[in-house]
């Protein structure tokens, strides 16, 4: 797969709005899309070979939360949020990160099969913290340590 990827805050922003209200379920307003397109908030987009989803991190010091991870329904099932999910975690562990959290319905079955097999665990639920069509769900908490950054990968 001969993928590409570009920071986020470099990419047109309609693209990333397009992808975002199309693979969510509930998808994020435009206005907090924006908000995470500068400091403390960076990701990138991947391109393959039109722009076909996104990651976004918030990092604070040495910790970063994984805000938002989506592939255009089109393009799913093809490995591609696999490979978004490992390039993030290389450029966290990169940017001095060394724990990655994150937070996910707990009906998102894709989702956090993914995160497991990327090395996240459970560490515990937020009961009914998401609102849905009709109620509410649990959120499931989730992190993973990040190894030290490859000496490469250091100066990048
Ligand atoms: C979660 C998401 C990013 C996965 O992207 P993807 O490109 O379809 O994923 P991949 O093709 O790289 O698959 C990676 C793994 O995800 C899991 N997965 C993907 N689709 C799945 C499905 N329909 N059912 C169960 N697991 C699935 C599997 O573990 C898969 O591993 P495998 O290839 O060994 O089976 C994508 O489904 C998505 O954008 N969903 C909507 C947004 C979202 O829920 N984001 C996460 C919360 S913010």
């Amino acid at each position: 797969m001969a993928v590409s990827f570009e920071a986020a805050s470099d990419a047109p922003f309609e693209a990333l709005w397009h992808i975002e209200q199309r693979a969510h379920p509930y998808p994020w307003s435009e206005s907090l899309l924006r908000s995470c397109m500068s400091a403390p908030y960076w990701g990138e987009v991947i391109t393959n070979p039109t722009t076909q989803g996104f990651y976004l991190f918030q990092q604070v010091l040495d910790e970063v939360t994984l805000m938002n991870l989506c592939v255009d329904p089109d393009a799913q099932g093809q490995g591609l949020g696999r490979a978004l999910l490992s390039r993030a975690l290389e450029k966290a562990s990169a940017a001095g990160a060394a724990h990655c959290f994150l937070e996910v319905r707990a009906s998102n079955a894709a989702a956090i099969s993914l995160y497991q097999k990327l090395g996240f665990a459970e560490d515990g639920r937020r009961k009914g913290y998401y609102p849905t069509r009709d109620g509410r769900e649990d959120a499931v908490l989730m992190s993973r340590t990040l190894p030290p950054p490859r000496p490469a990968e250091a100066t990048q």
